[in-house]
């Protein structure tokens, strides 16, 4: 098969086209015939050396395969949960080596949930990681209940775009952050209120929150505290919380946290009947083929994509 390996940490230069052998799967684990991959910010910190070189604690003389996010088509099972033929989705292996920029991975079936028939591949890839993160952030974490406030930043990205429906979904109040030129793709996902992050001060235009969902990070996460009720709840996915937002949020009594998304099939399956249901859907703003993988990490290294960016088999 065919699979991108990293040579060496650093630019996309240190991609290798090449053919290896198909992946063994251990018990409980599927080989998927992978059609869609998606691109996060961490596949780009990963490549350079940091994200999950510091959490898993990889060596930066050895050979990785990049990637996390996929769907497919399973071509062989040892697991109850899932037969060849099945079209299945998740995020494999986070934060260890997914090595899913292949033609085939092999993953462990409990961390993967069935495509729902009336959604693509791309759509399906986009909604793993990204959409796991906002989903054990808001549900898991957040517990979000009818009529709580819920200001999340960067909304139109990957992360955002899926915590705005998510969100609305279980009857949130949202207000989303963007650039002005995402205001329109903010609103369309359900949200309330958008804020234009480059214009407009967040504490003199926004009423008190119930949680905030933070993908920028440090300076981000410390004003967002201005906003939080008492008893309300920061959450950073992006930076750990400082000292000095550590110091502030405990002074207003406000539960603040870093998280980090786990692979959890039975979140993969709720995400798995809300995107069957409509009830929240991946906007895919641009694809590319596999080849092109190092234009779709320079594309998400801008920091501007909107929705999500997946590479097609
Ligand atoms: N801890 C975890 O488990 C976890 C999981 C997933 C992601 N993350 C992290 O969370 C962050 C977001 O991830 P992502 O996948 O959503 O990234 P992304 O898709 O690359 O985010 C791009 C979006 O960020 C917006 N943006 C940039 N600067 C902004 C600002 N100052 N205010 C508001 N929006 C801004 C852009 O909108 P405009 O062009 O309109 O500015 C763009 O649409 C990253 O740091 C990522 O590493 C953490």
């Amino acid at each position: 098969m065919k699979a991108i390996i990293l040579t060496t940490p650093g630019t996309t230069d240190n991609f290798s086209y090449r053919n290896i052998e198909l992946p063994h799967i251990k018990d409980q684990e599927v080989l998927i015939e992978v059609k869609s991959i998606s691109i996060n910010p961490i596949d780009i910190k990963t490549r350079k050396g940091q994200g999950a070189f510091l959490y898993a604690n990889l060596d930066p003389a050895k050979e990785y395969i990049l990637g996390w996010d996929i769907s497919g088509v399973v071509t062989q099972s040892h697991s109850p949960a899932f037969k060849p033929g099945d079209e299945v989705f998740g995020m494999v292996n986070f934060p260890g080596i997914g090595a899913t920029y292949a033609e085939y991975v092999a993953a462990p079936a409990n961390q993967l949930a069935k495509k729902p028939a009336n959604i693509s591949h791309a759509e399906a890839a986009g909604a793993t990681l990204a959409a796991l993160t906002a989903w054990q952030n808001i549900v898991n974490k957040g517990t979000v209940k009818p009529g709580d406030r819920i200001l999340i930043h960067a909304a139109a990205g990957g992360v955002g775009h899926y915590a705005v429906q998510i969100a609305k979904h279980f009857g949130a109040y949202v207000i989303g952050t963007s650039s002005a030129a995402n205001k329109d793709f903010v609103l369309s996902l359900g949200a309330d209120e958008h804020i234009d992050y480059k214009t407009r001060q967040l504490v003199e235009n926004v009423d008190p929150v119930d949680l905030v969902i933070d993908g920028l990070g440090y300076q981000s996460a410390l004003d967002s505290l201005d906003l939080i009720k008492p008893g309300g709840m920061l959450i950073s996915i992006s930076a750990p919380i400082t000292p000095e937002t550590r110091e502030k949020a405990a002074k207003f009594s406000i539960a603040a946290e870093f998280t980090s998304v786990r692979p959890n099939g039975t979140d993969m399956n709720s995400l798995a009947e809300v995107l069957h249901s409509g009830a929240i859907r991946s906007y895919i703003s641009k694809t590319f083929a596999f080849i092109g993988m190092a234009e779709a990490h320079h594309a998400i290294e801008s920091g501007r994509t909107i929705g999500k960016i997946v590479v097609n088999l």
